[in-house]
């Protein structure tokens, strides 16, 4: 059988278990472009970096569409909604993201991430509660897929007696946007999906508009009532932002929670020391974004002027794919890189991208990922895998297990 090219086996999903070997094969050409029309590949740490702040480097879903890939402009389509702006370039997106930025964090709401602390610990222990007398469960389904919904409910302001609803929505949304379960699913899927997409899309217009009349103190009352020197959201950009919020924020959550439990029950010791001093988890959580980032890479970029990277010209309305899983692992960067090792002073990686379209729910993602591993290693009685590796979802771009079974000897 002649060799696969690098492209191919990046998205083989007999590859998705561990795809560190084909990273590293693929760095040895830093600048990858295999087939006529396909993407340019980049791997190594520095240029992905220079090319997530360059401005000739779009993120606007017509211009991919243009560059001819119309499955992934459709993949963040979200009912009828304006793209969000992660899907847009300035001036646009910073006018989007600065409205957005000052009902989530600083200096407008230094306190609100923060202040949900409490509120974590008490999800996730009564998560961990649930698993009652059992001796093995799955992580996935009972711990990391419900924890997310759970605190972005809160944070936007959902009343508590409609999360259960409001999560019945968000699942079938969620798995309907993974490119593989679209590609599989069935007619009786896309119209469960369809159906809960409008339901969402419904509730959130009415919640907004209880919010317009009668602020509090939340997430979805700043977006409305924002009016600050970028003017205010429309209700079609608050509805947009809201989804982006709960959609950019879930799987990517599940993954990072369940990719460092694996991680962790693969180095026993160091499980063992965050079980001890929950203090450790903010290395923990930066170093596994690095070593185990849940977005592989980036590939809903266009070149919109002839760029030059390492001696090649990307042409205009090229593709490009910014592997960040590889360049958190070039050694060019980072002193052995291949180690799990979060004692290791400098942790700068690119889990959450970089530049203009940065994680901008990262404060949010690295408190929960914190909470969640440090209890889980306080709570779990000699914690095992049952199965290593997991079975994975097929995902390339969002990897993570599908399950991840763990057999311990009760809870603490
Ligand atoms: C471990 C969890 C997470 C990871 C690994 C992650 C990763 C990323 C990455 C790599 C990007 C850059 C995408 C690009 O350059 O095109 C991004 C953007 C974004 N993320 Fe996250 N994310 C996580 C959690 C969250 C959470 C919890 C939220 C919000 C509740 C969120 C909201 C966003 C938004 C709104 C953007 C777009 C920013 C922009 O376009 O300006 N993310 N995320």
């Amino acid at each position: 059988m002649p060799h696969a090219s690098i492209m191919r086996q990046i998205t083989d999903f007999a590859n998705r278990a561990d795809p560190y070997p084909v990273y590293e094969e693929l760095r040895g050409t830093p600048v990858l472009h295999e087939e006529e029309g396909g993407p340019y590949i980049i791997s190594s740490y520095y240029d992905i970096k220079a090319l997530l702040h360059d401005p000739r480097i779009s993120s606007d879903a017509t211009n991919l569409a243009a560059a001819g890939d119309d499955e992934l402009a459709q993949s963040e389509e979200t009912g009828g909604l304006p793209p969000s702006f992660l899907r847009l370039d300035p001036p646009e997106h910073d006018r989007l993201r600065r409205i957005a930025n000052s009902a989530f964090g600083p200096p407008h709401r230094p306190r609100r991430i923060e202040s949900m602390r409490g509120d974590m610990r008490e999800i996730v222990n009564g998560l961990i509660d649930g698993f009652g007398d059992a001796r093995e469960i799955d992580l996935v389904d009972q711990f990391a897929y419900p924890f997310p919904v759970t605190v972005i409910c809160r944070l936007l302001g959902v009343p508590r007696e409609d999360e259960p609803r409001f999560r019945a929505w968000v699942d079938p949304l969620v798995a309907s946007l993974d490119p593989d379960t679209r590609q599989g699913a069935d007619a009786e899927f896309q119209k469960e999906a369809q159906e809960a997409r409008m339901q969402l899309g419904m509730y959130l217009a009415g919640l907004v508009e209880k919010r317009t009349k009668e602020p509090r103190d939340d997430l979805l009352s700043d977006l409305v009532n924002s009016r600050g020197p970028d003017g205010s959201m429309t209700m079609m950009e608050v509805l947009s932002t809201s989804v982006l919020l709960l959609i950019a924020g879930h799987e990517t959550t599940v993954n990072l929670i369940t990719n460092g439990m694996l991680t962790l029950l693969r180095h026993p010791d160091i499980l063992r020391r965050l079980g001890e001093d929950p203090g450790l988890s903010v290395n923990i959580v930066e170093e596994l974004l690095r070593y185990e980032p849940p977005v592989q890479l980036v590939p809903q970029r266009t070149c919109i002027a002839d760029i030059e990277v390492r001696g090649v010209t990307i042409p205009k309305g090229s593709r490009i794919w910014l592997v960040l899983a590889a360049g958190n692992r070039d050694p060019e960067r980072f002193k052995d890189p291949q180690r799990f090792d979060p004692d290791r002073g400098d942790i700068q990686h690119l889990g959450f991208g970089s530049g203009i379209h940065s994680c901008f729910g990262a404060p949010l993602a690295r408190l929960e990922t914190q909470i969640a591993l440090s209890e889980l290693a306080r709570r779990l009685r000699d914690p095992r895998l049952v199965e290593d590796p997991p079975p994975y979802r097929p995902n390339a771009v969002l990897r993570g297990p599908r399950h991840l079974n763990i057999a311990f000897e009760g809870l603490v």
